[in-house]
């Protein structure tokens, strides 16, 4: 899954091109009464050009990238770690959300690979992504508007409104919505209650996924305050959410993310405390992988923290399945 090649679209204007070069080139060769000298010239210049028509060919045409013209930026939404996010018109018509990606936070390239795979992810519990901008910096992803982050919409309540059965409601949505990345073996990497976003009568997206493989850790996107990354190998890993094993190993599996999905549920049922918050960066990752678990949230139903604790098993082939757990969740009964 990890190296999907590039889908190459050959489109109309690539094809009408390729039917019209080669026949010109050889109707003019034979209808030119050429000298023998200008033979190699020819031949050069022929060389050249099926070089350059084959470059242009081969060149993926990506369907999902937009005019940054087309794109007006209204107001800023939110800034996270790799950049800020505004509500934005497209096309003079929809309202999005533009993520903005500061400078040399992820190769464009690799970038666009990702989001090729993204754009073909499609469930109601997954922020759709509508088009990138990539030509140049700061990469544009431009996705639905949501009315904001899952992490914001907790800690703004905290169980003013939301009550237990709304928790149980949103963690089942994410669930159900990480069922179907498993399905696709696609992983997140990075799901977290600020990469879950929320729209009216709590629904709930998950957003972000699969971000996390292309970001790089250089000194422009980690900083040594960030409250969530910290650099390991060549990649960023949001270490309180991250499973022992892939911090250890550096690889992620599905398995990192029903880890982290566990330590969401922790996140939902304490209106967005920050996990391990009486730790340090280095006590979490001494103590986690000594097997500290943190201890059942004060109001956390027995089973809810069961779930919880399945998710973080040292053994990570221990561990449910998302849709294991959608359905524990959907079933969940409160006393
Ligand atoms: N599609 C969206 N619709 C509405 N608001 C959004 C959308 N995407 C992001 N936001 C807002 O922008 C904020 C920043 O998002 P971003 O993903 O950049 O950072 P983050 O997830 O909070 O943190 P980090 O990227 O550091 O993990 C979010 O908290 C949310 O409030
Ligand atoms: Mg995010």
């Amino acid at each position: 899954m990890d190296e999907l090649p590039v889908r190459c679209t050959f489109t109309t204007g690539k094809r009408t091109c390729l039917l019209l070069f080669l026949p010109a080139m050889f109707n003019l060769t034979c209808r030119l009464n050429v000298s023998l000298t200008m033979i190699p010239i020819l031949v050069s210049v022929g060389v050249v050009g099926v070089a350059v028509l084959l470059k242009y060919l081969l060149t993926p045409s990506n369907p999902w990238e937009t005019d940054r013209r087309s794109i007006q930026l209204l107001n800023k939404l939110g800034e996270g770690s790799f950049g800020a996010v505004y509500k934005g018109l497209w096309n003079n018509k929809t309202l999005v959300a533009v993520k903005t990606l500061k400078h040399g936070s992820m190769n464009p390239q690799d970038f666009l690979k990702e989001a090729q795979i993204m754009t073909t992810m499609c469930h109601p519990n997954l922020v759709k992504l509508l088009a990138v901008c990539t030509t140049k910096e700061p990469i544009y992803i431009i996705t639905e508007l949501m009315d904001g982050s899952l992490l914001d919409h907790l800690k703004n309540d905290r169980g003013r409104r939301i009550c237990l059965s709304d928790q149980i409601k949103m963690a089942a949505q994410v669930a159900s919505g990480m069922a179907y990345l498993e399905l696709k073996n696609y992983l997140h990497r990075d799901l977290a209650a600020r990469n879950v976003l929320v729209a009216k009568n709590n629904i709930c997206k998950v957003a972000d996924f699969g971000l996390a493989r292309v970001v790089n850790a250089t000194p422009t996107s980690f900083n040594q305050t960030d409250v969530y990354y910290i650099p390991v190998g060549n990649a960023l890993f949001p270490l309180r959410w991250t499973a022992p094993e892939a911090i250890a190993s550096e690889k992620f599996t599905i398995k990192g993310d029903v880890w982290s999905f566990g330590i969401l549920l922790y996140e939902i049922i304490t209106f967005g405390d920050m996990p391990y918050a009486e730790m340090n960066n280095h006590q979490v990752k001494e103590m986690v992988a000594n097997g500290y678990r943190m201890a059942c949230p004060r109001g956390c139903p027995r089973g809810m923290y069961l779930i919880m604790m399945d998710c973080w098993k040292a053994n990570k082939h221990g561990r449910p399945s998302f849709e294991t757990l959608h359905k524990s969740l959907v079933n969940f009964k409160q006393f």
